[in-house]
């Protein structure tokens, strides 16, 4: 297996530039099938999420061609109906968009569970409940997700958690319901919006995006169009929490500062010194690194998908840090991996405790899931030496191109491929 191997304890310097956002790609790829024409995305990432679903995309009978390293364009009338198979839904969590698409464009979707992060049990409950309110029957059958309706009919979906995920499969599907779909206690995270002004752009009329209160007024057809997603907030914030946990001075680009406001706040109370331009945000440190307390909410409040980059922060801040992952049951996997490098950190369920130590140690780490392996990479930035990471293919799930723009900013990490075993074959 490929290893990353990072040689730390230099400080961060210079300017980077941030890709477009994997949570609303994964979401956008999929609406293109509700298109009756060519749709070009513009800014989608270079990483194994989107690769594997335009892979389905083009499966189904997309016509796709690729104008550049992030621009495609992609022509969705020859797609058929077909089963969207385990081999390509196992390897992440946003397949799950492809029942809402498939649903708005054929009625009908047999899709296979999703697979993606570990992080205990993740549910797709208020999704169901969302596609049964407009008028689907949904069984489970094989570990495929089948949903079937002789029509969708808009309605009020009220959702008992704030989910991501069920708030943008049911846009997807209710953007061609007959009739107004209000979905209420909406996540309004910035790819909620996104995914909203896509099929806006097509024709659909959703507003309300970015509040909890959702309408989707159905239409009868989409058209096809010409769309930039927007910059990634995750892959952002894991740059500035890099430059403030290593005491350098970056300058990342292409980003929308109000995106990061919830981790600009909290790097200041961490003792970072942050200042915003229009489409930029530079982050210094070069005072101690301060304890804070900190819990994940969904937006505006604290990204749970920046948690582990910021504890690998404070575990090297001054004095002790409270920690709590209100959003999933299990995002403290990856502590055993830092404690394993010296770390001090007690963890009661969603609560970590983390108390600073002076540095860390390097020792060989695996990366336990995408936003894990990034912190694990900003470990390794922090400790003089040289620390070993496995499992990287999590990390090329989520960031397009992280290691190239961490040697960008003076980091020294090197790949080592793994050679393989040759096991004859039996005669
Ligand atoms: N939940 C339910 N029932 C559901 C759906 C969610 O109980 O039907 C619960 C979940 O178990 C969790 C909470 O609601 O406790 C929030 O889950 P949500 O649905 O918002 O998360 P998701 O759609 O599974 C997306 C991102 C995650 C990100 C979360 C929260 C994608 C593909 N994934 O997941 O991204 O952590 O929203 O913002 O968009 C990542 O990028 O590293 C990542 C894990």
């Amino acid at each position: 297996m490929s290893k990353y191997i990072v040689n730390g304890g230099a400080p961060l310097k210079g300017e980077v530039d941030v890709s477009g956002s994997k949570n609303a790609s994964v979401a956008i790829i999929p609406a293109v099938m509700l298109s009756d024409g060519v749709c070009r995305l513009e800014n989608v990432p270079d990483i194994s999420d989107t690769a594997t679903e335009l892979s389905i995309l083009y499966d189904l009978g997309a016509d796709i061609r690729m104008i550049n390293r992030t621009t495609y364009e992609i022509d969705p009338r020859g797609i058929r109906f077909d089963i969207i198979p385990h081999e390509k839904t196992k390897v992440m969590r946003g397949s799950y968009y492809f029942i809402g698409a498939m649903l708005g464009r054929f009625g009908r979707a047999k899709v296979a569970l999703p697979g993606g992060c570990n992080f205990g049990v993740r549910p797709i409950d208020q999704h169901i409940k969302g596609f049964e309110a407009l008028g689907c029957d949904v069984t489970l059958e094989h570990g495929l997700i089948n949903v079937e309706t002789k029509g969708l009919l808009g309605a009020q979906v009220y959702l008992d958690v704030v989910s991501v995920g069920a708030t943008m499969n049911i846009m997807l599907a209710a953007c061609k319901a007959r009739g107004l779909t209000v979905i209420e206690n909406a996540a309004k995270e910035p790819h909620i919006v996104d995914l909203a002004n896509f099929l806006n752009s097509m024709g659909a009329d959703i507003m309300g995006a970015g509040t909890d209160v959702i309408k989707i007024r159905g239409v009868s057809s989409l058209h096809g169009a010409s769309y930039s997603i927007i910059p990634d907030q995750i892959e952002a914030g894991t740059y500035m929490v890099a430059a403030a946990a290593t005491g350098g001075d970056v300058l990342i680009k292409n980003v929308i500062p109000k995106h990061l406001e919830s981790i600009s706040t909290k790097l200041v109370e961490a003792g970072a010194d942050i200042t915003e331009y229009d489409e930029a945000i530079r982050v210094r440190r070069t005072g101690e690194l301060r304890k804070i307390n900190l819990k994940t909410m969904p937006h505006p409040g604290f990204p749970t998908d920046m948690q582990p980059q910021t504890v690998v922060m404070l575990s090297i801040a001054h004095g002790t840090s409270i920690v709590t992952e209100s959003i999933f049951d299990n995002r403290f996997r990856y502590v055993e991996q830092l404690t394993s490098m010296g770390a001090k950190i007690q963890v009661d369920g969603k609560i970590a405790v983390v108390e600073g130590v002076k540095e860390l140690k390097p020792a060989p780490v695996s990366a336990t899931d995408l936003r894990a392996g990034a912190a694990m990479i900003i470990a390794g930035l922090i400790t003089h030496g040289c620390t070993e990471i496995e499992d990287i293919h999590h990390i090329e799930r989520g960031y397009d191109n992280l290691v190239e723009k961490f040697i960008g900013l003076g980091a020294t990490i090197e790949m080592k491929k793994s050679q393989g075993i040759f096991i004859p074959k039996a005669q």
